[in-house]
């Protein structure tokens, strides 16, 4: 995630008075950053409302968030994923209605995660599609 700008200079960072020796790999704590109180309230919690009208976003241009990393080394894919994302939810929203088995609430749905390589849902997500009608 953090590429030097030289190899031969130590780079000094930001005012975290770090000296960083050349071809040093650095590996930055995202999970913890994107889980940090003092960035996030109620950090812990499913809340996507959270970033409607707010400024951050998943580019990389906010260390708060950066699903995708920042910097020189950020995912290439980026576009692709988001477009990719974007057409397969559309299109099960478009043509499905969607509804929780056995009449349970939005509001029980266990969100409770683990984290591997990347994270999961403990609770696999069940649902029930019904063609949309569009008459
Ligand atoms: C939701 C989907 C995706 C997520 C969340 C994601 C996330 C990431 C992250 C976090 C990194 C590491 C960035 C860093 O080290 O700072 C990465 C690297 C990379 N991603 Fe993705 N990615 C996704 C989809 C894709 C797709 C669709 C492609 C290709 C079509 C792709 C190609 C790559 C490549 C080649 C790298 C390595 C870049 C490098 O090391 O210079 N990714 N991705």
């Amino acid at each position: 995630m953090l590429l030097l700008w030289s190899q031969d200079k130590i780079p000094q960072l930001l005012n975290w008075k770090a000296m960083i020796p050349p071809k040093t790999i650095v590996l930055v704590n995202t999970w913890a950053i994107q889980r940090d109180p003092k960035l996030w309230d109620k950090a812990e919690e499913f809340i996507p409302d959270r970033f409607l009208n707010s400024q951050v976003d998943f580019r990389g241009q906010h260390i708060q968030y950066t699903p995708f990393g920042a910097g020189r080394r950020r995912c290439p894919g980026i576009k692709f994923a988001v477009a990719g994302a974007e057409y397969v939810l559309a299109n099960l929203l478009y043509w499905f209605d969607w509804k929780l088995p056995d009449l349970r609430r939005c509001e029980d749905l266990d969100m409770s995660d683990y984290y591997a390589i990347i994270i999961r849902k403990k609770v696999p997500l069940h649902l029930v599609p019904m063609l949309h009608s569009f008459s």
